[in-house]
């Protein structure tokens, strides 16, 4: 099905989701969400609460129990396993709180990996590989392997891959989970930037100072949607920084801690 601009990148309609282990756990029960191209969105709940289901379904990593989940036009429950993974290789770009970057691939063939989806030549993937890892700023970096890098450089070069084929929807998992809080700043700028270029951001976290970075925030407890709230941010430079100086919160109208 084709999509205009104006359709929702997403829409997710009366999800549930359970997973048979013994019992059954429900992970999801019943969540409606709509995610608007270009939008900023994280979803913040406590652990076990159900966003990484919810990440997953939005990426067409796994499908819904019952209710639709539509990416970029498509229902993903009724796409082939092939299907879905043409979409995730197209329209959706991943940052993991683990990074997952292949281990024996260079952080350029990383980043090139998606391209594979465009079919692109082997030199232009290249070199829109080293574009992207230059503007992380690992440009001295190319021929390194996620193993002789740092936890905050690989997270850098999963957020170059997630960009690559320039997805509309971008998912991130914790992305700043496993790094320093300077590296984590400079994450949620990347993660900001991106926004700015009009990609749509789904970020997955427990921090509210992370999720403050958004301009959405759905609080999630156990499989249900709690409540949504705007975020207000005063000026670009105060979100980035946390703004230095002036004692102020992370871009958010008022601490709500
Ligand atoms: N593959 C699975 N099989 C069985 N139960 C699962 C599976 N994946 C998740 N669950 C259960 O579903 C619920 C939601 O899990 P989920 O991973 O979505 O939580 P989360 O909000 O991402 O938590 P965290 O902040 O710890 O990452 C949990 O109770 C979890 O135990
Ligand atoms: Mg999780």
């Amino acid at each position: 099905m084709a999509t205009s601009s104006s359709d929702p990148v997403v829409s997710i309609d009366n999800v549930r989701k359970e997973y048979q282990l013994g019992g059954t756990v429900t992970a999801l029960d019943g969540v409606d969400l709509l995610f608007e191209p270009g939008s900023y969105t994280a979803v913040m709940g406590p652990s076990g609460s159900g966003k990484s289901t919810l990440l997953n379904l939005v990426g067409a990593l796994d499908t819904p129990t019952s209710g639709d989940v539509i990416v970029a036009g498509e229902n993903v429950a009724t796409l082939s396993e092939t299907e879905r993974a043409a979409l995730r290789g197209t329209r959706i770009g991943f940052i993991f709180q683990t990074f997952n970057l292949m281990p024996r691939l260079t952080a350029v063939e990383n980043v090139a990996l998606p391209l594979m989806f465009a079919e692109w030549t082997r030199s232009r993937r290249r070199e829109r590989a080293e574009s992207l890892l230059t503007d992380v700023g690992l440009g001295n970096r190319f021929d390194h392997l996620p193993k002789e890098l740092s936890g905050g450089q690989r997270q850098r070069v999963a957020i170059a891959r997630a960009l690559s084929s320039d997805p509309e929807l971008i998912l991130a998992d914790e992305p700043t989970g496993n790094v320093d809080t300077e590296t984590g700043t400079e994450i949620m700028s990347l993660l900001r930037d991106a926004n700015d270029r009009g990609n749509a951001v789904l970020l997955v976290t427990h921090e509210r100072r992370i999720a403050e970075h958004a301009d959405r925030i759905v609080n999630v407890r156990d499989g249900v949607v709690e409540g949504i709230e705007q975020v207000e941010h005063t000026t670009p430079a105060e979100t980035e920084v946390g703004a230095v100086g002036t004692g102020a919160g992370q871009g958010a109208t008022e601490e709500r801690r």
